[in-house]
């Protein structure tokens, strides 16, 4: 097989008060990278946490961290965000007016840059900033809670995603209401980084993360490879 699906786990669903627990469990039980959802009550009608809980937590693994900011204004917290320790930095397209620049401040920080679309924002919202893009975060939920239900029609936008972006290296990472169920949908429309909240952390123990994450690795895997061993 020539790639496989990256497993981003969501934090959101973790038990906080044992935060850096539950990232080693997800990371040993065979998470590729750690999703951080950044909620602030205002872009989203929810709150989570913070560069400073990101920050507690960065030295609990050498994983990728991929920060999911729901915040607006996004640019004066951008910098506190690179400092925390996040890797990869993804904003919201509907967040502020200025996208290329929030772009380009997050490359400037010597992050990964990412732009995120709500349900109803189309894929032609990233036409004009390919060439600052290092992923792509399509939600398959409205954005602010774990738990969601995957919205079918968003499969169609991951393909307008995936054609618009070409031969560009750029991730397709969707997000919400992903299962063993709804991961081949994406897989097979061009997604290769899925993020998982209650799918991956259901069940409570390392051992169940284990299983739960294999099994949409596998699912999605066999749907993006048309069944390669
Ligand atoms: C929603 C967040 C998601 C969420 C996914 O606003 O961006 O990352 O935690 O949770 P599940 O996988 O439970 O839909
Ligand atoms: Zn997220």
């Amino acid at each position: 097989m020539n790639s496989r699906t990256i497993i981003a786990p969501s934090v959101l669903a973790a038990d906080f008060s044992r935060l850096g627990e539950e990232i080693e469990a997800v990371v040993g039980a065979g998470a590729d990278w750690i999703h951080l959802d950044v909620m602030d009550g205002h872009f989203v009608p929810n709150i989570s946490f913070g560069p400073a809980v990101i920050k507690a937590v960065r030295n609990r693994t050498d994983k990728p961290f991929d920060c999911h900011l729901m915040i607006t204004p996004a640019d004066p917290y951008l910098a506190a965000f690179a400092e925390a320790g996040c890797d990869i930095i993804t904003v919201h397209a509907e967040a502020g007016p200025h996208l290329d620049r929030s772009l380009q401040a997050i490359r400037a920080l010597g992050k990964k840059a990412g732009v995120s679309l709500n349900p109803s924002t189309p894929a032609s919202a990233i036409e004009y900033v390919l060439d600052r893009l290092d992923l792509v975060l399509v939600m398959t939920v409205n954005p602010g809670f774990g738990g969601q239900g995957f919205i079918p029609a968003m499969v169609e936008k991951v393909r307008q995603v995936k054609a618009l972006i070409g031969s560009r290296p750029i991730d397709i990472e969707i997000d919400g209401g992903i299962t063993a169920q709804t991961a081949p949908l994406v897989a097979a429309a061009g997604a290769n980084v899925l993020v998982a909240g209650s799918a991956v952390f259901g069940g409570g123990t390392a051992e169940a993360y284990a299983g739960n994450i294999d099994s949409i690795r596998t699912a999605a895997d066999r749907a993006a490879g048309g069944g390669e061993a």
